[in-house]
């Protein structure tokens, strides 16, 4: 029976059928997903091997791994992480920096998204406003961390000279097209960062820090909105270096920023703008990345040209004045489209998409793999991994095909963060929602947010394993290697997030009391 036969056989005919099926094939284990039973690896070498014995779904209040895989808790909310500093709030994107060249000892960044339900954590109900907001904008933006393996377990380093908040309300440049433009005001700085999600890393070692969904608490501050929803840089190893917000990006809800390289040499950032019927961009240097230059290559990302996705035509639609004249209708400026991306996307044509979410780039093949996470408008409740094709990374022309896509028969739902190995096999963590769809509704049988192995190629390319499952009502975010693929940094955003009553917390993750967003590393690879 081919591969396809069976887990078609799997889908439809049940648990006890599958087994049989499993045992009749000579598959020689069985792994338990969302009520249906997978095969577990064949001995098959090379890429695709599964590296681990699939866990199943699991509604545990802690981060359940595979036999053979521990974690350490590195940070929590509130922790002290040096220079009179706490640990923000919801943890997201992680971008580990080795200290000369260490998989052992380095720097890591970490996103710090939203306070949401959190707040009845943060501060009493009856906290005059001025006060709860302050509190909010310290607790969101990024951490510089400094981390050490020490006896075989992840700690934080205390007084690091690297550690450093990063909040609302930090100063921060701004660069390229909208830098003083009318379209924001005229500023050349804005005050802070916050919404920070995912992003992803330079070839320059600087962290790309992505502003996704800004729009409430902008609102609620009194802040300009056109100050948020960029992508903003920073240099982890100079404490004293100003953050920029690079506007040749785009403004949008941006999910992360997948960098890569032209045949030519010019950059190439990917792009998901996280929200129901919105874009997949990219960003094309119009310089060429030169390794000598080091740092000085973040000028790169002031001038290019930003793309929107059309799949219909499988082509990149130039978001410039001048190389799309049609948008001269509505906008005068390229910063005012810049600031405006997503509404000049629409003029062009731009294909809406359900949650385009992160992205990242094959290491050995260089396509690129989407995650879009669901839409409950079009009834795609599961969502869908799609992989593109290009000829070369700044072409404007691409193919596309649909990798994995969510659901009962694969075993995972709504897929969120993105990140591969070096040889190529994708992990996912999933975002489904912890509200009543996951108590009773579509999500139930996948239980809490787990995190999954697909390999892209070999006998099971396209299958989901399921690798680890995060604490009740959590997402684990912000997936990230140590060069040497031995630890995995995982964020556990939102754990216990539908509590009501903060005496009664339905998480008390990871530390018995209340339920603390935490980085963890994961060892045992
Ligand atoms: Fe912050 Fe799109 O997840
Ligand atoms: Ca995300
Ligand atoms: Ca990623
Ligand atoms: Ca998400």
């Amino acid at each position: 029976m081919s591969d396809l036969t069976r887990r078609q056989f799997m889908t439809y005919l049940g648990v006890g059928t599958a087994a049989l099926i499993g045992t009749a094939t000579g598959v020689t284990r069985i792994a338990k997903a969302a009520g249906v039973e997978m095969p577990t690896a064949r001995t098959s070498k090379g890429s695709g091997r599964v590296p681990f014995r699939p866990i199943a779904p699991s509604d545990q209040d802690d981060l359940v791994l595979p036999k053979g895989f521990e974690y350490d808790v590195i940070a929590a909310w509130g922790d002290d992480i040096g220079n009179g500093e706490k640990f923000g709030y919801n943890c997201d994107l992680t971008v580990y920096f080795p200290i000369e060249k260490s998989s052992e000892h380095g720097l890591l960044w970490v996103n710090h998204e939203y306070t949401g339900n959190g707040k009845i954590f943060l501060y009493p109900p009856d906290t005059p406003e001025k006060e709860k907001h302050r509190i909010e904008q310290y607790n969101l933006g990024g951490s510089i961390i400094e981390i050490k393996k020490e006896n075989g377990q992840w700690r934080l380093v205390k007084n690091s000279r690297y550690a450093r908040r990063v909040t609302a309300n930090t100063m921060i440049d701004l660069t390229g097209p909208a830098r003083g433009d009318a379209a924001v005001g005229g500023v050349v700085e804005v005050e802070g960062t916050f919404a920070n999600c995912s992003g992803g890393r330079t070839l320059w070692d600087t962290v790309l820090s992505c502003e996704e969904n800004f729009q409430e608490d902008a609102k609620r501050w009194g802040r300009n909105e056109t100050h948020y929803g960029w992508v903003v840089e920073v240099d982890v190893f100079d404490p004293k270096s100003k953050p920029k917000k690079h506007t040749a990006l785009g403004r949008f809800s941006h999910e992360n920023a997948a960098m890569t390289l032209s045949k030519d040499g010019r950059l190439v950032v990917y792009m998901g703008d996280d929200a129901k019927d919105e874009h997949f961009y990219k960003f094309v240097s119009e310089g060429r990345f030169d390794p000598a230059k080091g740092k000085e290559n973040s000028r790169l990302l002031e001038r290019g040209t930003l793309y929107v996705a059309n799949l219909e035509k499988g082509k990149w639609l130039p978001l410039d004045l001048e190389k799309s004249p049609a948008l001269k209708s509505k906008f005068r400026t390229q910063g005012e489209v810049l600031v405006n991306a997503r509404e000049a996307a629409k003029l062009l044509g731009a294909t809406p998409l359900d949650r385009p979410e992160d992205v990242e780039v094959h290491p050995i093949d260089k396509s690129v793999y989407l995650a879009l996470t669901n839409n409950d408008r079009h009834g795609n409740y599961y969502g869908q991994i799609l992989r593109f094709v290009e000829e070369d990374p700044a072409s404007e022309h691409f193919t596309f095909e649909v990798f994995a896509v969510g659901g009962p028969q694969s075993g995972f739902a709504c897929p969120d963060n993105l990140l591969f190995d070096s040889k190529g096999n994708l992990w996912v963590f999933c975002d489904m929602s912890s509200d009543k769809l996951n108590k009773e509704g579509v999500y139930k049988p996948f239980k809490n947010n787990g995190g999954f192995f697909i390999p892209t190629n070999g006998p099971h390319k396209g299958e989901a394993f399921q690798f680890a499952s995060g604490p009740v009502q959590c997402e684990m975010t912000g997936p990230w290697w140590t060069p040497d693929e031995k630890t995995l940094f995982v964020a556990v955003q939102h754990p216990g997030e539908e509590t009501t009553d903060p005496a009664n917390p339905t998480s008390r993750w990871p530390r018995g009391d209340i339920p603390r967003p935490a980085v963890v590393a994961i060892r045992g690879f």
